[in-house]
């Protein structure tokens, strides 16, 4: 049935995320665990009168028309088209669904920072995707929303695991393994976590590339590496519900050395690593693609904002993770 149109305009956000576990080492079929947080990107679409698709991302501070295969930049100059290149695909894959040849208007503000490892662009496709179905009157299941999050996501990173627009989609927290149903974790202790951001921008997409590289060219050592990683998520999850946190910080050390050893750690992510470790954090490892972006440190409460400081003192910007259960949503 073809849908019809119903409202003005329709927000719709969906969350940022950080990985645990097993970040890289998902792409390769292990299992991963990963938490959606209190950021969120927030996308509002309206109706124009025309068949364009006019975006305009404030964060990513770039604007633009497309008209079919034509694009005009507003904002952003010649790197306009290829960061909204991936919202206008997640337009499009709607519009195609509701058999629409109609124009929108997509308006998107993040909180989440842009290339820093945090699931920024799965965010901003998954909320897109909610905002525009719901205005042109459209109900999609949450599996609908993520397969289509994830067509968008293989523009930005060439061959994601599909964790990001996993998380921004069904939000809470997930153990994920490529192929397979994801498994909500029934955790309830608090995971009290500290990201500190190094402000080194890189491209996931660039990193997935180069450990794809490494892994063709030296491959007897890299796949032992690759299977330990998806071990210690597993190990993760029991000691995640017995709440021993020392073991999750123990882990994260190792996964984060085996990062490190696939190539994806950078100088800057070393400082705040190490920072954190001395500021008395249980446990401290990159997150997310890695090659700059963000760190994230384990630590009980009352060593929290210890541990922030050390991470400031060392260069980053640190700030507290808070999970939570909300994924894609429309916004009142
Ligand atoms: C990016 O957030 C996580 C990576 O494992 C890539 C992916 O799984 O798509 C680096």
């Amino acid at each position: 049935m073809v849908p019809s149109l119903k409202k003005e305009e329709v927000t719709a956000s969906a969350p940022a995320k950080v990985i645990l576990f097993g970040e890289h080492f998902v792409v390769y079929g292990e299992p991963a665990i990963v938490l959606a947080i209190d950021k969120r990107a927030y996308t509002s679409a309206q109706l124009r009168k025309d068949d364009r698709i006019h975006i305009n991302s404030t964060n990513m501070r770039v604007s633009g028309t497309f008209r079919k295969e034509r694009f005009q930049a507003e904002k952003g100059g010649s790197k306009a088209r290829v960061k909204l290149e991936p919202v206008k695909n997640a337009v499009q894959q709607v519009l195609e669904r509701a058999h629409k040849k109609i124009g929108v208007n997509v308006q998107i503000n993040s909180e989440i920072p842009v290339s820093a490892g945090l699931g920024s662009s799965a965010a901003v496709a998954t909320s897109t995707i909610l905002a525009v179905s719901h205005l042109l009157g459209m109900e999609l299941p949450h599996d609908q929303i993520f397969r289509m999050a994830y067509e968008s996501e293989c523009l930005v990173h060439g061959t994601p695991s599909g964790i990001d627009p996993a998380i921004a989609t069904y939000g809470g927290s997930l153990q994920f393994q490529r192929g397979k149903d994801f498994l909500p974790l029934n955790v309830q202790a608090n995971i009290p976590l500290v990201i500190g951001n190094t402000r080194v921008e890189r491209s996931t997409g660039e990193l997935v590339a180069n450990v794809r590289r490494i892994r063709e060219q030296y491959s007897p050592i890299i796949d032992p590496i690759i299977k330990a990683g998806g071990k210690i998520a597993l190990d993760a999850v029991e000691a995640l519900k017995q709440n021993e946190l020392q073991t999750v910080g123990d882990l994260m050390n190792i996964n984060h050395a085996l990062l490190c050893a696939v190539g994806v750690s950078h100088e800057a992510l070393e400082r705040l690593v190490y920072a954190a470790r001395k500021g008395g954090a249980l446990g401290a490892k990159l997150t997310g693609g890695g090659g700059g972006g963000c760190m994230i440190a384990l630590a009980e409460e009352k060593k929290l904002k210890h541990v922030m400081n050390a991470i400031e003192r060392a260069g980053g910007v640190a700030f507290m993770a808070r999970k939570t259960d909300e994924g894609a949503q429309i916004e009142p």
